[in-house]
């Protein structure tokens, strides 16, 4: 009985170490240990056997048993090593491979110009104010010193929601604005940046653009005030050199009216020829604010005088990137834009 109890755990342990996976593991304890199983069998066996050789072949019998669930437990810690390995080898990352730099964004062209007008406008003390981009023909016209059927609306050839709404063709009615949100004569010096929106469309004109409006109103302002300001803003925004010139213009808001120009020099490559030619861009309307305009909304020209200007945004950025066509900036076309 001994020998046939040796046999038994020799084949045993052997079945139990080929175990696969825990299924198999699974019968293999159930041929041996399970109710039905060999050694189950043997133990059976024993109401034959001598009083003597029972307790024997009984210890004998438990050892075994002990050795078999021993090896069973020890093949379970194989098989799930075995499992961890083999997914730990599939889910390997390869830390030597080249990194994915992934796209980094900037700031648009036309917001860092916008940027640099504020910060050069509030360093001489102006504070910035917004309004509505749907905008109602009062404040749009009305408040500017616009009669209806004005020739000078035509200028601004429009986009009408309604009768009486329309999208803002100026920065201007923010002017209107802050005035009638002020108490009469308070003194202000303001910008105002924005959308506004006309019908044009060409290399310097975008039916979608940018103004930045100003104003200031106070005792004593004079042209002079107003001329020492832009030639400021110009130097500072295109250089100490930059030629700025003031052509006398009509708004119905100011009076005198001017519109300033810059020279913008381009060069042009041809081969090996280098040529630059030179133009006149414009870039802001401007004057000294209208008498009738201080006075529709609240303000006494006899005691207030200011002057206010808009400047495009767009021709700003063309003129400081030397950019010849304005469309570029609106394209997204990131080989464009890539370049700031
Ligand atoms: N609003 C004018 C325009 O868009 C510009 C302007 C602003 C002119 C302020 C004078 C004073 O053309």
């Amino acid at each position: 009985m001994k020998a046939q109890m040796e046999e038994l755990q020799a084949r045993a342990l052997v079945r139990i170490r080929q175990a696969q996976d825990e299924a198999q593991l699974q019968d293999a304890r159930v041929a041996f240990l399970g109710k039905k199983g060999e050694l189950t069998a043997v133990l059976r066996g024993m109401k034959d056997l001598s009083a003597a050789e029972r307790p024997v072949i009984g210890a004998l019998a438990n050892e075994v048993r002990a050795v078999l669930e021993a090896a069973i437990d020890e093949q379970r810690t194989v098989l799930k090593e075995a499992k961890l390995a083999a997914r730990l080898a599939s889910e390997r990352i390869d830390i030597t491979l080249p990194g994915r730099r992934p796209l980094t964004g900037h700031i648009h062209p036309l917001t860092k110009i916008n940027r640099r007008i504020k910060d050069i406008f509030m360093k001489m003390g102006y504070t910035v104010a917004e309004g509505p981009e749907m905008e109602s023909d009062f404040y749009n016209f009305q408040c500017l010193n616009f009669p209806p059927d004005h020739p000078a609306r035509d200028m601004q050839d429009s986009f009408y929601i309604t009768d009486s709404i329309l999208l803002r063709t100026h920065t201007s009615p923010v002017q209107a604005r802050t005035m009638q949100a002020h108490e009469p004569n308070t003194p202000l010096r303001i910008i105002a940046p924005g959308k506004v929106f006309r019908w044009d469309y060409d290399a310097t004109h975008s039916p979608v653009f940018h103004q930045v409006e100003g104003l200031v109103l106070d005792k004593g302002i004079t042209f002079g005030d107003l001329k020492g300001t832009i030639e400021h803003f110009c130097r500072e925004i295109f250089g100490s050199d930059t030629q700025v010139r003031f052509r006398a213009s009509y708004f119905p808001f100011t009076e005198p009216s001017a519109e300033v120009d810059i020279l913008f020099r381009k060069r042009h490559t041809k081969g090996s020829t280098v040529r630059t030619t030179e133009s006149w861009l414009e870039i802001l309307g401007c004057g000294m604010v209208h008498p009738n305009v201080l006075q529709l909304n609240g303000y006494d020209p006899a005691e207030i005088s200011g002057f206010a200007f808009g400047m495009g945004v767009e021709r700003i950025a063309m003129l400081v990137y030397g950019i010849d066509d304005l469309r570029l900036f609106f394209e997204n076309d990131l080989r464009f834009l890539a370049q700031f």
